[in-house]
Formats: C-alpha cells, sequence, structure tokens
C-alpha cells in the first residue's frame, strides 16, 4: 500500500465537525487556570492527560464539560479559537466550520456576548494573519431543556450575521432529535443552516437518524455512521446529497472502534462522507492524524483521500464560487504532487 502520510499532509483540507472547547489542549488549560486564579486538581499536563478515563460518550463528556470551567473572560476564548486556528493552519486546514457550545458557558454564569466576541475576533485575526476562513455552528445540548435551547436560540440572534448554522450535541441518550423539533423549526425560519449529532453506537441509533430527515429536515448529519445498517436510510442521505462528517479518532474512544471500515464503505456507496476531528484536545488528532490513520486502516487510495478532502468542501455551508475556488486548489494540488512525484525519475 502507497505511504500517502506526506500527500495527507500538504493536501489542502476542510474541517467541518470540531468543537472549539474540545480543542482546549492542557497547556492552555493550565495557563488559563493560573490567570484566573483557579485550582486544578492536578499538578501537571501529563497528570491531567492521564485522567482522561472515558470510554463512552457520557464519559467522555464528563471531563470535556469540567474541561471548560478555565474558560471566564472574552480573552480566554479568543486564546483558544486562535490555537486550534494556527493548528489547523499548520496540517493545511484551509476552511473550518467551529462548532460552540454557549450553555456550556452561559450555565456557569459566562455572558453569550462574551463567548461569542472572542471567538469571533479570533475567526477574523487568524484568516487576516494565515488566510484561514472559518464559520460558526452553534450547537444546543440535547441534555437540557428545548425551552432551554429557544432560549439560547433567540439570544443569538442580534448576532445571526456571525453564525452559519445550528447543531445539536451532548449526551444522546434518552434525548432524541424529535425533542428540539420546535427549535430547529424556529432556526430554519431564521435562515441557519441545520445539522445535528447521530453519534455512534446509540441506543435508537437509525431511529435517530431518520427523525433528522423526516422531522427535522437536516442540512448535514454529525456522524451518522449506524446509517449502514440501513440500505433504504443510506439511499435517503445519499438522495438528499448530505454529509456526514465522521471521526475516526474520536469514535475509537467512545466506541470499541475507529469506525474506518465503515468510512470506506460509505465512500464506496458514493455517500458524502468526511473525516473529522471532534475534539482534538481529548481524543488526540487533528486532521492530518485522523485522515492517516483513515487511510492506514481502512486501505485508502489515493483517490479515496482526495474524494474525502472534496466532500469536505462540498458539505461545507460556504457560498458556491468559494466551494468551488477551494475545489480547484484542491485539483491543483493533486495535479502538482503527480508532477512532484515523477520529477525524480
Ligand atoms: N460535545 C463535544 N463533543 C461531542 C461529541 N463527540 N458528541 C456529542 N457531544 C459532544
Ligand atoms: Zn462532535
Amino acid at each position: 500500500m502507497e505511504n500517502l502520510d506526506n500527500f495527507i499532509k500538504g493536501m489542502p483540507k476542510a474541517e467541518l465537525h470540531v468543537h472549539v472547547e474540545g480543542t482546549l489542549e492542557p497547556e492552555l488549560k493550565f495557563q488559563l487556570a493560573k490567570r484566573n486564579n483557579l485550582d486544578l486538581p492536578y499538578e501537571s499536563e501529563d497528570e491531567m492527560r492521564a485522567a482522561y478515563d472515558f470510554n463512552d460518550l457520557t464519559s467522555f463528556l464528563k471531563v470535556y464539560y469540567e474541561g471548560m470551567s478555565v474558560l471566564l473572560t472574552e480573552q480566554d476564548f479568543y486564546e483558544l479559537t486562535y490555537a486550534y486556528l494556527l493548528k489547523a493552519h499548520s496540517q493545511n486546514v484551509v476552511y473550518a466550520e467551529i462548532f460552540f457550545d454557549p450553555q456550556g458557558h452561559t450555565s456557569r454564569g459566562i455572558a453569550f456576548d462574551t463567548v461569542i466576541n472572542g471567538i469571533r475576533r479570533a475567526q477574523i485575526d487568524a484568516e487576516k494573519k494565515y488566510g484561514i476562513m472559518t464559520q460558526l455552528i452553534m450547537c444546543f445540548l440535547r441534555d437540557m431543556s428545548s425551552e432551554s435551547a429557544m432560549e439560547t436560540l433567540e439570544h443569538s440572534l442580534p448576532y445571526k450575521e456571525w453564525i452559519i448554522g445550528v447543531g445539536l450535541d451532548s449526551d444522546e441518550r434518552t434525548n432524541p432529535p424529535i425533542k428540539f423539533k420546535d427549535v430547529f423549526e424556529r432556526a430554519r425560519r431564521e435562515n441557519f443552516f441545520l445539522t445535528m449529532h447521530c453519534d455512534v453506537d446509540q441506543q435508537d441509533s437509525t431511529v435517530h437518524i431518520w427523525q433528522t430527515l423526516n422531522e427535522i429536515g437536516v442540512d448535514r448529519i454529525d456522524h451518522g455512521v449506524n446509517s449502514l445498517e440501513d440500505g433504504v436510510l443510506c439511499r435517503e442521505i445519499k438522495d438528499r446529497n448530505l454529509t456526514l462528517t465522521v471521526c475516526p479518532i474520536s469514535n475509537g474512544y467512545v466506541t470499541e472502534s475507529m469506525k474506518t471500515a465503515e468510512i470506506k464503505a460509505m465512500l464506496e456507496k458514493g455517500m458524502n462522507v468526511t473525516v473529522n476531528s471532534d475534539d482534538p484536545a481529548y481524543f488526540p488528532g487533528y486532521m492530518n492524524e485522523n485522515l492517516i490513520v483513515t487511510q492506514r486502516k481502512a486501505g485508502l487510495s489515493k483517490a479515496q483521500v482526495v474524494q474525502l478532502s472534496a466532500n469536505a468542501f462540498e458539505g461545507s455551508w460556504l457560498a458556491d464560487e468559494d466551494k468551488a475556488a477551494f475545489l480547484r486548489l484542491l485539483s491543483e494540488y493533486v495535479a502538482w504532487k503527480y508532477t512532484f512525484n515523477i520529477l525524480p525519475k
């Protein structure tokens, strides 16, 4: 099998599934705790990492929410976002759609404005400095009430121009998509794009995926790997041209496998599957590591790797002309690499 590591590293990429709070690396967590006069129950970054002891979504989320406690000021959100964008840029990610969880902060007494102003300022600065383009997706926490989600949606409306879409994350157990039907209907009326997590190997996973299609009318599905259990569902996802944002290293932590064979199966069915990092500070691996492990484990060809990247640009919520420009950049990279590879012969 051809070694495609360097090809993947150099390839222009889009990331469609990354939680900004999930990019909070232990080093920054310590810095922010110090600045905010907070005590962390760990002596060192290694000790903190060692305490990341999770084996399913629920146990992961506990650590994830605890981690947020160091984020207090606009500057904290700025530095968090900027650090992710710098890392993404270093891996040739040229475009990212970034989730944020306002209720994870407003429930701790942090103002919505503080959160979004910090994130937004980092988006602008990183684009100016590195050319990395980004858009924001606001997620509702599905283990909170639909009333709280609706309040959050209303609170976000003055910032509508800064938010491209809304999503649904957190603990899926007993919190099906349909619980948020009214909220997502309202979001649609406000012209947001819609996506929802359908986490992997949940109870009633395929029922939940069907709900996102038939009850919510999503534009995209986050994860959604269990759709492979239902041929009719796969066909429907394909016919509606819905993109699935799969996160293999994350899946490897919260389920029994990275689901890389499933990613290949989706590619072979012509589904618009993409590879993403989810919460890279907790499930170690950013875009390159996720793509490299998928390529190696599933034995993907170079064409399939390129397809994964093209799927992400296609499935993005960019304007058509920007999508086309990024897809051209990708084609040029593939063509250039071919010329480069034959030069030494
Ligand atoms: N919030 C942050 N990461 C998540 C994930 N992988 N699934 C559900 N909610 C999340
Ligand atoms: Zn996620």
